[in-house]
């Protein structure tokens, strides 16, 4: 315990690190990578040109966009002895579970896992990102009992993992919806799972042990889980007339209700204000408004309730009925998170490293007084 410093809960309101990567004003709904808004990389970019930002800190030329796509779509196939190990695991373990024993393995595969240059943490972090991927579609498609699909090496990140899973090349239209809900979620700060990661590699373990860490924090309920959770909400109140009712009963037990609240948010989460515009877009191309229709009344109903007090829907609220309406399963929400914010731990890491302090808080004891060991026989 360090005299005289202060405790605050869950870290609330901490600064743990500096960063120039994301920028985010919770009281003004404000979200940027590198200074750009959100919003204009969602209209503009792409998951690869984000990656990219986010590693190197600045835009790419668009020779360095193409050479970082092509080295991308090298690395995207997994080492044979992976996939059979993920074909020797329970079909019935948790996707994220699956994930991190694959990242972990991976690690195996690296001849210099604990290389921590610059240099070999940028190959690391690419190769990760592409494989991510690959990892998520051929899980996806083991637990159906399907033989995970080789990577292709014409399509777009977001193309080629809707390809993996799917077998089929995705319309465009799916595949911009796709890239945009990865360039959402490719970093937003320092949540558990970046925090977590950071931690680890400020030990200067290796960056795959640091993955697991981050791989281990969003898959809990509270953070990347969330989105699973919500869909599975939606489809169980299924019918917009049940909407209300459902979670004024909800709101009236204390319960939490999932894609609403953040640390930092304290009105609209801009990355759900597009993900909402998308889920709106593809529920009436899919001739399919009912989910879509449940997620507004039930927006409207916590707002009502809860929005003075700073709760409105996170990212996490109207991605599941993105994903749904690409036809994507809820099981492998939370490992698409990862998919794309393995480019914000991967970052944070390399970002963190170049002036690197070991993390090592304090805790506010609140024991015992200090006395002395009592023989067994004495203890009453
Ligand atoms: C994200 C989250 C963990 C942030 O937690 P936090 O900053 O520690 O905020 P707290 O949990 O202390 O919440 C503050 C208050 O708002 C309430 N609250 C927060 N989120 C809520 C939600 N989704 N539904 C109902 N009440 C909520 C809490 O119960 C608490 O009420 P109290 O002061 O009466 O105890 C929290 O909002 C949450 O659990 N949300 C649901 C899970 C989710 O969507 N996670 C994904 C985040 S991107």
């Amino acid at each position: 315990m360090t005299a005289g410093a202060a405790f605050s809960r869950g870290l609330e309101g901490v600064i743990a690190a500096e960063s120039a990567l994301t920028y985010i004003d919770g009281q003004k709904g404000i979200l940027a990578y590198l200074g750009i808004p959100i919003e204009e990389l969602a209209e503009h970019s792409s998951f690869e040109e984000t990656a990219f930002l986010l590693f190197y800190q600045r835009l790419p030329k668009r020779a360095e966009l193409e050479g970082f796509q092509s080295e991308l779509i090298r690395h995207r196939a997994l080492p044979e002895p992976i996939l059979d190990l993920l074909k020797r695991l329970p079909r019935t373990a948790a996707p994220m579970a699956l994930l991190r024993t694959a990242v972990s393995a991976l690690g195996h595969f690296d001849p210099k896992p604990d290389d921590v240059s610059t240099t070999a943490l940028q190959e690391k972090a690419l190769r990760l990102t592409a494989q991510m991927a690959t990892l998520t579609a051929a899980i996806g498609r083991l637990r159906k009992g399907l033989e995970p699909i080789a990577p292709t090496t014409d399509l777009s990140h977001a193309a080629n993992f809707l390809y993996m899973l799917t077998g089929q090349k995705p319309t465009e239209e799916a595949t911009r919806v796709f890239d945009v809900a990865l360039i959402l979620h490719a970093d937003h700060e320092f949540p558990a799972s970046t925090f977590a990661s950071t931690v680890v590699a400020s030990t200067l373990s290796d960056i795959y042990s640091s993955i697991c860490a981050a791989l281990g924090a969003l898959k809990g309920p509270l953070h990347g889980g969330a989105n699973e959770q919500v869909i599975r909400m939606i489809i169980e109140i299924g019918d917009p007339s049940r909407a209300e009712s459902y979670i004024k009963e909800k709101l009236a037990r204390k319960e939490i209700i999932m894609g609403f609240g953040h640390r930092q948010y304290k009105t609209y989460d801009p990355r759900a204000r597009i993900l909402k515009r998308y889920s709106e877009r593809l529920a009436q191309q899919t001739h399919d408004t009912r989910l879509f229709q449940i997620e507004e009344i039930v927006e409207k109903t916590v707002i009502e309730a809860l929005g003075g007090r700073g709760i409105f829907p996170n990212v996490d609220f109207y991605s599941g009925t993105v994903y749904h309406y690409l036809g994507i399963e809820p099981e492998l929400y939370t490992p698409i998170f990862a998919v794309s914010r393995i480019v914000g731990w991967a970052a944070h890491i390399m970002e963190y490293l170049k002036e690197n302090r070991i993390f090592r808080p304090t805790t506010r004891y609140v024991g015992p007084p200090l006395g002395h060991y009592i023989p067994i026989e004495q203890r009453t």
